[in-house]
């Protein structure tokens, strides 16, 4: 959490939109990411003030707490973020109540609107209201229907859905999911949430793209030469191999975040700024988006996993050693592949992706490298020029590089790579927030560009369709390499590059 209530300078270059009278209902509201992610989001609003009077937060879940219970916990979870801010954290917590609901139990939804409308009354929340399912995700569809059923999605202008990611687990179900969803709620009451886009510099990629001039014309095949798209963790699984064993990196991080990221990158201007616009933009990329090789998918994917490293100071378990998961675990915690995009913007440029847990960094970015030269006028160092190189920094180091070749000093005529910096840090002097805190707040304010719609989820899915099947049907054909923790992953992962004439960035 960034810790900013009164930069001025901050509040002074936000022009924030007015979040309207609102009740936020969490379901899983006893559960990490409400402790560690919303409820610190809300709060963080609620100290910049964009949050109205008439405002409440609704913790659900099975426990038996009482409003003062989840406040205290609440309070406990923000910790440190609000030590001298006592009575600010007061007025928040006037608005936070709890209720002991469960969405697979209609009769508790129904008693949950019953709640709803006290808390109207009490906080003169208008009957608008955003339901967060921060929920195993077994319980997206049957709890969009509970919700529906208690005609608590009836108001398609006051109510919405937010679900949190994985949305399916693979092509059909995401399908399937879509169609539960949608026959409770308009799509634009649906919010498919992947906190990456919540990201400031995810944001700047449209930006970048689609405000200046100097990078849009040379944005596609005649001057860039590969994409590559890097999201490295130094963490390992944490607490999570019950979700993760069945997940792996390419479920929890690429057919999501790091397809965002692409989708961006890639995507063709949109006519306007607006949720519609950009959603088509996107889903068309990922339409046209495919594996280096569709039929034979082993070629262009690798699997890792991470084995025991560290020192023998801190020694690192290796996954299969981490609590709750199996000995003989063939989950994957490295991705690394090629796609292509077959469109005329992209035709024959390879896109790499690649992401891990326990990597020596962590580090998330975008490597756009330009055509080299054609021709070599002066000595460089290390033989030949360095390609030229836009480098999207993501997280942390906020920013973007840009790499080019200059005349080194002396009395030759030898050329040497440097980078031109902008840093986030330095411009703006402020820490850029959570995604989460930009995300609630778009919900709540029913604008959904930042969200996932129907298609995207789909396209992206099928995107992977070849990879998933293999590793159902056949999965020694992309068995799991094991890499030491704290090293950039497998060897194999080298070589699918390597096999092009190309390396991975080493940031
Ligand atoms: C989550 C994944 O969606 O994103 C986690 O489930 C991952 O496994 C996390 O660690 C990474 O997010 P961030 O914002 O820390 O890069």
């Amino acid at each position: 959490m960034s810790a900013v209530l009164t930069n001025p300078l901050r509040v002074g270059l936000r022009q924030e939109r007015i979040i309207p009278a609102q009740c936020i209902v969490i379901f899983g509201a006893s559960g990490d990411l409400t402790q560690r992610k919303l409820i610190p989001a809300l709060f963080e609003l609620y100290r910049q003030r964009r949050l109205p009077s008439e405002f409440a937060v609704l913790g659900c879940a099975r426990r038996p707490w009482s409003d003062e219970e989840f406040r205290s916990r609440m309070a406990e979870a923000l910790g440190d973020e609000i030590a001298g801010h006592g009575h600010i954290w007061e007025g928040f917590a006037a608005g936070l109540f709890y209720e002991p609901a469960d969405l697979a139990n209609p009769v508790s939804i129904v008693a949950l609107g019953e709640r709803l409308e006290q808390i109207d009354r009490l906080r003169a929340t208008r009957g608008n209201r955003t339901f967060y399912l921060s929920v195993s995700p077994a319980f997206y569809g049957s709890g969009t229907r509970a919700l529906a059923a208690a005609g608590l999605l009836d108001d398609p202008d006051r109510t919405r859905v937010v679900i949190e990611k994985p949305f399916g687990t693979d092509y059909p179900s995401a399908q399937a999911l879509n169609k539960v969803v949608q026959a409770c709620a308009k799509e634009k009451q649906i919010f498919r949430i992947d906190h990456y886009l919540g990201k400031e510099t995810v944001q700047n990629i449209l930006v970048l793209r689609f405000a200046n001039t100097i990078f849009e014309p040379i944005w596609n095949r005649n001057y860039i030469s590969n994409v590559q798209i890097t999201a490295a963790e130094t963490v390992g699984v944490e607490e999570r191999a019950g979700y993760y064993e069945s997940s792996g990196a390419l479920r929890d991080m690429v057919q999501n975040h790091l397809t965002q990221i692409l989708a961006l990158t890639a995507m063709e201007p949109p006519g306007r700024f607006d949720a519609e616009a950009i959603r088509n933009e996107k889903a068309k990329v990922l339409q046209a988006a495919r594996l280096a090789h569709r039929s034979e998918p082993w070629k262009c994917c690798v699997r890792g996993q991470y084995g025991p490293g560290g020192s023998a100071r801190s020694p690192i378990p290796g996954y299969r050693e981490e609590p709750g998961v199996n000995a003989n675990s063939t989950t994957e915690t490295y991705v690394a592949m090629k796609l292509f995009i077959d469109n005329w913007r992209w035709q024959g440029v390879p896109f790499y992706v690649r992401t891990g847990k326990r990597l020596p960094k962590r580090l998330s970015e975008v490597v756009l490298t330009f055509r080299e030269a054609p021709v070599h006028l002066f000595d460089a160092a290390g033989g030949a020029p360095t390609p030229n190189q836009l480098i999207l920094r993501i997280q942390p180091d906020e920013g973007a590089d840009i790499r080019f070749e200059v005349k080194a000093p002396g009395s030759g005529m030898r050329s040497r790579p440097v980078d031109m910096a902008f840093s986030y840090d330095e411009s703006f002097g402020e820490p850029s927030d959570e995604g989460y805190v930009r995300l609630l707040a778009d919900a709540m304010l029913g604008d959904p560009t930042l969200f996932t719609r129907s298609d995207e989820v789909e396209a992206a899915w099928r995107l992977y369709t070849p990879l998933l099947e293999l590793i159902e049907d056949a999965p020694w054909q992309l068995p799991v390499q094991p890499y030491e923790a704290r090293t950039w992953g497998p060897a194999a992962a080298d070589v699918l590059l390597a096999d092009d004439g190309l390396v991975w960035r080493r940031p």
